[in-house]
């Protein structure tokens, strides 16, 4: 507060303050005179608003208020810092205190009170002739006005000053209580997704899957009218995903991205005010959109787009930067899937080598081990594993005779009966193939089907003897697998057996030599295992990576 102003003037006419509107924006009106009106009903003072820089009264508390002040008290009213008040010797007190201030000016409140009763400023007298008032609604007037000396005026004007900064102040703090409160909301929302969407990333699910999750929340999040998430795979194969209402299809959604070829797409992308055209295109219907890129380093895998926010709200750096962190994880996750499929693919052509050195050296069996994978994958399926162990049948079964390359040549290709010696040298097979791979870290998941494909289930097979549940499931499928192959293959020494032969083996065999339950699951698949091995090529390529483009 600097020091009150106190001067001792003539009393004198004055020329009227001009009353009309000033160019002020109607947001700001409304304000001063709320601030004026609360003033007038703190003091029981009439107030004018006036705009320092012209003088010009925005308004008044009282219609009947004649708008006097002494044009050499202008300077004093309207530039001070602080509450002002002049008592003039004619009885008049004018009174002044800043409201608004803007970059222009500031708004000022003024006003005058009567110091004692007796007062008739000539002031007042020529004002109101000037308006043509009566002398009875001079009187009148001067009636309804306050009389209080200066002092006292001043002391009631910066009690309901300091009254009025406390209510800003708490009118403050709440909105910015609010403002928080909703931030906070925001943030929570924000951390939710993120959580959810990082929960579900395992390799295994559908990219798919995981971008409609992100684009249900991201409705409810941002509450934008429309939005896109498009994928490319690696195979170029490309999915659009569009949620609520979006003002285009992907052919749309291409021109778009081409329009910013050069944009430095490790930044958001966000445009306000777009009003259906954009660089010289026609985007009907498109009014804002922030995009951004789904991206791992230089692997690029899509693109997230957000239109059209309700309320007409535009797009700042929370929406950017939300999106953004969404494709982040995407980008990061798909860049896995891919390395995920790459190096699953490098263990299958490494496992391919191996099982082509054994056809190799028994050109007879060739295309056994594939179909005896193919044929467990599809009793697998049959029993409904999970992909992953299905995954690890199939090449369980390529590899289950692997160990046959430490078998002598002549034996494994002699053919006639074998000798009981010749059968014990071929039953090492399961222990050496178990050896072989046991170094191997990538196939450790197969060492079960390798070592126990021979296991029977009443406990009489090799190398371990293990009975029933003891056999591991991946070994009790593959020895239905192998058998079944086996049997209805041609050998030197015999032609392969017809279907209903072998199926008749299985049935007598089923609890003795075979987990019944896996028998079952053979005969429910039959059909379709008959249809792979008719069907089956050895130059066929069985193996299909999951990839994005898979629900
Ligand atoms: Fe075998």
């Amino acid at each position: 507060m600097t020091t009150e102003l106190t001067l001792e003037l003539e009393d004198f006419p004055t020329d009227s303050p001009a009353v009309g509107c000033v160019d002020i924006p109607q947001e700001l009106h409304d304000h001063v005179v709320a601030e004026m009106n609360q003033l007038a009903s703190a003091t029981g003072l009439p107030w004018l608003c006036v705009e320092s820089q012209g003088g010009m009264v925005v308004a008044k508390s009282d219609e009947d208020l004649l708008p006097i002040f002494p044009d050499s008290l202008c300077d004093t009213l309207l530039r001070s810092n602080d509450i002002v008040v002049v008592e003039q010797k004619s009885g008049l007190v004018f009174f002044g205190a800043p409201l608004v201030e803007r970059a222009d000016g500031r708004i000022v409140g003024v006003g005058y009170a009567l110091s004692h009763p007796d007062a008739r400023p000539s002031s007042m007298v020529m004002a109101a002739t000037e308006l043509n008032w009566s002398a009875e609604r001079l009187n009148n007037h001067l009636k309804t006005l306050p009389h209080c000396s200066q002092s006292t005026l001043e002391c009631l004007l910066r009690t309901a000053l300091s009254e009025r900064s406390k209510a800003a102040r708490e009118h403050f703090l709440l909105r910015e209580i609010d403002q928080l409160g909703n931030q906070i909301e925001q943030t929570y929302e924000e951390i939710s997704l993120l959580h959810t969407l990082t929960g579900k990333l395992q390799i295994s699910r559908s990219s798919i899957d995981l971008a409609e999750s992100c684009l249900e929340r991201l409705a409810g999040l941002l509450r934008a009218k429309g939005n896109i998430i498009w994928l490319e795979d690696r195979r170029s194969e490309t999915r659009f995903l569009p949620h609520g209402d979006p003002p285009f299809d992907e052919f749309g959604m291409a021109k778009l991205i081409a329009r910013f070829e050069t944009h430095d797409w490790s930044r958001p992308l966000v445009k306000n005010g777009v009003s259906g055209t954009l660089l010289g295109a026609d985007f009907p219907g498109l009014k804002n959109f922030t995009l951004v890129s789904v991206a791992e380093g230089e692997h690029r895998y899509g693109w997230i787009l957000s239109c059209n926010l309700e309320n007409d709200r535009e797009f700042g750096t929370v929406e950017a930067s939300l999106l953004s962190s969404i494709a982040t994880i995407l980008g990061t996750h798909l860049r896995n899937v891919d390395l995920y499929h790459q190096h699953d693919e490098l263990i299958l052509s490494f496992v391919r080598s191996l099982v082509s050195t054994l056809d190799a050296k028994d050109p007879y069996t060739r295309g056994h081990s594939e179909r005896v994978a193919l044929i467990a994958r599809r009793i697998g399926e049959e029993m409904q594993l999970p992909d992953e162990d299905l995954q690890d049948i199939y090449l369980a079964g390529l590899l289950h005779d692997i160990g046959k390359i430490g078998v002598d040549d002549r034996i494994l290709q002699k053919p006639g009966q074998l000798t009981s010696e010749e059968f014990e040298k071929i039953q090492e097979h399961p222990m050496i193939g178990y050896n072989i791979l046991a170094g191997l870290k990538n196939l450790q998941r197969t060492l079960p089907g390798v070592r126990y494909h021979h296991e029977s289930y009443n406990g009489k097979g090799y190398p371990d003897g293990l009975a029933a549940d003891e056999i591991p499931l991946m070994a009790r499928i593959l020895a239905v697998a192998d058998s079944y192959d086996a049997m209805g293959s041609n050998r030197p020494y015999r032609e392969g057996m017809p279907p209903e032969k072998i199926e008749e083996i299985f049935r007598r065999g089923a609890g003795k030599q075979w987990d019944p339950g896996i028998i079952d699951a053979y005969f429910a698949a039959s059909h379709d295992i008959l249809m792979l091995c008719e069907d089956y090529s050895p130059t066929d390529s069985i193996y299909r990576p999951v990839d994005i483009a898979s629900d």
